[in-house]
Order: C-alpha cells, then sequence, then structure tokens
C-alpha cells in the first residue's frame, strides 16, 4: 500500500490551550508527512509493496534490512490513531458503558487506569508512546520506545499516547506528566477507543 497523510479530523486550532495549533502544524503537518513520505521511499520495489499497513508494521519488526520501514510505517500506523484518539472537549470520566464497564473489570477503577497509563507515558525513557490494549481479552497499559506499538507484541491498540518530546515540547517544554494528564482529562475522545475495542471485544 501506499501511505498517505490524513488530514487532521479537527482544525489545527481545535485542541487548544491542550494542544496548540503550532504543535499540530508540526507535528501534524510536518512529522507525520516525514514518516509518509520516508515510509513510500523506504517500502518502494520491496516485499512490503502489497501488504495493508498493520502486515507490514508486524513483518518489518526485528529485522535490520527492514528497520527503516518499521520505523516509519510504524510511527504512520501509530500518528494515524492518535489524530483520531483526539478531540476538542475530550477526556474525562464520561465513557461509553461498555468500555467503562471493562476498565473496571480489569483495572479496578477508571482512576487506576488513568494513573497506570499516565505512569506509563511518564515512564518510558526517552521517545515512544503510552497504550491501553486488548491482549488475551484483557485490558492492559504498556509502554514502547520510538516507532513500536501493541501490534508487535501481539496486542491491539485501542489507546495510545505520543510521548515524543515533538508531540508536547512546545506547549508544555519538559513537564511531559501535565501534557499526559491534559491529554486524559481534556482529549481522548472516548467514542474512538470504544470503536476499536468493540471490534476485539
Ligand atoms: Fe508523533
Amino acid at each position: 500500500m501506499t501511505l498517505t497523510l490524513p488530514n487532521l479530523p479537527y482544525s489545527h486550532d481545535a485542541l487548544a490551550p491542550h494542544m496548540s495549533k503550532e504543535t499540530l502544524e508540526y507535528h501534524h503537518d510536518k512529522h507525520h508527512q516525514a514518516y509518509v513520505t520516508n515510509g513510500n521511499n523506504a517500502i518502494k520495489g520491496t516485499e512490503f509493496e502489497g501488504k495493508s499497513l498493520e502486515d507490514i508494521v508486524r513483518s518489518s519488526y526485528g529485522k535490520s534490512a527492514s528497520v527503516g520501514v518499521f520505523n516509519n510505517a510504524g510511527q504512520h500506523y501509530n500518528h494515524l490513531h492518535f489524530w483520531n484518539w483526539m478531540k476538542p472537549n475530550g477526556g474525562g470520566d464520561k465513557l461509553p458503558g461498555r468500555l467503562e464497564k471493562k476498565i473496571i473489570e480489569d483495572f479496578g477503577s477508571l482512576e487506576k487506569f488513568k494513573a497506570d497509563f499516565a505512569a506509563a507515558g511518564a515512564g518510558q525513557f526517552g521517545s515512544g508512546w503510552a497504550w491501553l490494549q486488548v491482549k488475551n481479552g484483557k485490558l492492559e497499559v504498556s509502554k514502547t520506545p520510538n516507532a513500536e506499538n501493541p501490534l508487535i507484541h501481539n496486542a491491539t491498540p485501542i489507546l495510545g499516547c505520543d510521548v515524543w518530546e515533538h508531540s508536547y515540547y512546545i506547549d508544555y517544554r519538559n513537564r511531559r506528566p501535565d501534557y499526559l494528564k491534559a491529554f486524559l482529562d481534556h482529549l481522548v475522545n472516548w467514542d474512538y477507543v470504544d470503536q476499536l475495542y468493540a471490534k476485539v471485544a
């Protein structure tokens, strides 16, 4: 497949003040575009050309010959979802019932999930992602470095937060925990998380 940059599902200034127009202009228009451009260049003429994005991510992982394919296709996958994992006036405690029930079942409470997710994001050394994933029918929090994601660990991501500095440094400088708190309290699009959960529930 050819990777293409999607439009944001909202305007560049729609997530302010929690994520600024400037951040989205750099993060979406420049960083994500670079993953798309470099990914297409890396995939061209290789065995990955006819595969789905998920297959490219899974099959390029861990091989020195395809590290460029994995890094860019992985980040393309992660960012495609990341834009949809946020919305204006998102976050907070109003979750679709089925998802809320499952979170309470597997974490004990919504507050415990949020604390675990924020700790995973804050504790990821260097660039990476914090995740809510479904593995063997159970919800789990995880973290990964760089372009890695739950797909390569036999799990399905249903929520992810980008903790690369390009995602928060303009708005929060070095205060990554404040960015994670704003993400959970004001940005998460729980309906999109629920849609992804419904596919594997
Ligand atoms: Fe990013």
